[in-house]
């Protein structure tokens, strides 16, 4: 007898065997002295049917009472279905009861909406759609694993409670031992950061990169995956407050190896997932997005569209589109603008370089011209920048005025200006934002629906 997930008794077990499987009840419907119990346990899209009679023992005083949500264990020897809906069943031997569920169980067969799930959150893993969405962000985690490897980068466990602000955008979330109602407080009557438990002010870290940077200059090829944190009030489908960030720095590279590698590891991202959970990816294409295998497939397939700054705001000011944000040179590129770029004007994914200074962090690369800097946002379908990276600036006296310019204080990063003083090489990297790829490639509409407890303003 074997005791297998239901992926593996799908894949490998043959009719007449004899099979375990563990789960819960999708489903109960009981006939006459018949009952089909419809099993999943997680392990793959589809759920087993399992067939039990009258002739088990705890037929009419447990299997009868089974309904949706329960916990069973159930053995029985696979056999060819006589019903539709499924190949293959299981006729059960034994059920035994592991876990009854109350009646009021919220995960009946009626389909929930996905705002009502969210106020579920605990519930909402067991269902259908977030089964799959987890199973794809699964195995995107590892595809990014696996893609790094083999393209020499190593793991840099980078720390989540910092003292710098890596984006330069003040948008933090204070890490904190004191009082709040009754804070020490220093002889300017501001609070006393000294008296805290670092010492000095902390954060919650928005990206990995300042200490990748520092690990790219140790180890020549690094990455980090790590949570993510972002005190924006952006309550849009695009933002969350806690997100999962991939960070690969290499030393020695600039702003085009920098576009190539992010380009080769979307397309392996995509092509991975699509090999590792091809159910999952059929029920989106399924149930959410009918264009979603082909878009992706078609993202696999073709070269990315390399586009500067100065050239995407000429087309899209002279495209006659009628947006809520006119363009003009000089702006930050809003998702309609991006958007449009991608599903209108270029249709397949877009890079955009060479953006203006002023609207980009201050450690990208300042170009000859003094005005735009060698950063890149990887544009997608739907979900827009999916990717934000940049060449370093690498020189210690424009980066130094790049801080002045932006009102950092140079102080707190002297550590920082050392990776400069020291040996310093160009050097490039980016950020993908995890849940925006798993956005992209379940085609969920809301990143609220790609990561399993969702952080927003006003919810946690
Ligand atoms: O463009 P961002 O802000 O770039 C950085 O943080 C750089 N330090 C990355 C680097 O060069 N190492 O963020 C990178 C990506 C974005 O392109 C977006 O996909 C995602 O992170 N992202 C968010 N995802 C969800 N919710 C938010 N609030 C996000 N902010 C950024
Ligand atoms: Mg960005």
């Amino acid at each position: 007898m074997t005791s297998a997930t239901i992926k593996t008794i799908l894949a490998s077990a043959a009719t007449n065997d004899r099979v375990t499987v563990k789960g819960w009840l999708r489903t109960a419907r009981h006939g006459k002295a018949i009952s089909f119990l419809e099993v999943y346990d997680g392990s793959c899209f589809s759920p087993i049917q399992c067939v039990a009679d009258a002739s088990l023992s705890n037929y009419e005083t447990d299997v009868r009472r089974l309904n949706t949500g329960c916990a069973v264990v159930v053995s029985g020897v696979m056999t060819e279905s006589q019903g539709k809906g499924q190949a293959r069943e299981i006729r059960a031997s034994t059920v035994e009861v592991v876990g009854l569920a109350d009646h009021d169980y919220p995960l009946q067969k009626k389909r929930h909406s996905l705002e009502f799930l969210r106020t579920i959150q605990h519930l909402r893993l067991r269902t259908n759609t977030l089964g799959a969405v987890l199973r794809v962000r699964n195995a995107a985690a590892a595809a990014v694993h696996e893609f790094f490897r083999k393209e020499g980068f190593i793991w840099l466990h980078t720390p989540i409670i910092t003292a710098s602000d890596s984006e330069g955008a003040g948008k933090l979330f204070r890490v904190t031992t004191l009082d709040a109602g009754d804070p020490p407080r220093g002889r300017d009557g501001g609070v006393d950061f000294a008296a805290d438990f670092f010492g000095r002010e902390t954060y919650l870290t928005v990206s990995g990169q300042l200490e990748a940077e520092a690990g790219a200059l140790a180890l020549g090829r690094v990455y980090t995956f790590g949570p993510t944190f972002r005190a924006e009030n952006s309550n849009t489908s695009r933002h969350l407050a806690e997100f999962w960030m991939v960070e690969p720095e290499a030393a020695f590279m600039d702003i085009s190896g920098d576009m190539d590698l992010a380009e080769a590891f979307l397309k392996h991202l995509f092509r991975s997932v699509m090999d590792a959970v091809p159910d999952d990816i059929a029920f989106f294409n399924a149930r959410v997005d009918p264009e979603l295998i082909a878009t992706l497939t078609h993202i696999v397939d073709s070269p990315f569209e390399r586009l500067g700054y100065t050239e995407a705001v000429r087309l899209l000011s002279e495209s006659g589109a009628g947006f809520e944000f006119p363009v003009a040179w000089g702006m930050d590129l809003q998702s309609e603008h991006e958007r449009y770029l991608v599903e209108t004007l270029i249709r397949r994914p877009v890079i955009v370089t060479d953006y203006p200074k002023d609207i980009k962090a201050f450690y990208m690369h300042l170009n000859d011209d003094g005005r735009t800097v060698r950063g890149m946002d990887v544009l997608v379908a739907r979900v827009g920048e999916i990717i934000g990276g940049a060449e370093r600036e690498c020189r210690p006296d424009v980066l130094l005025a790049r801080m002045g310019e932006t009102g950092l204080d140079p102080e707190s990063y002297r550590w920082y200006m050392d990776l400069r003083r020291f040996g310093s090489v160009p050097h490039a990297g980016f950020g993908l934002g995890f849940e925006r790829a798993v956005q992209f490639m379940t085609g969920m509409q809301n990143i609220r629906d790609a990561i399993p407890f969702p952080r927003t303003p006003g919810s946690a």
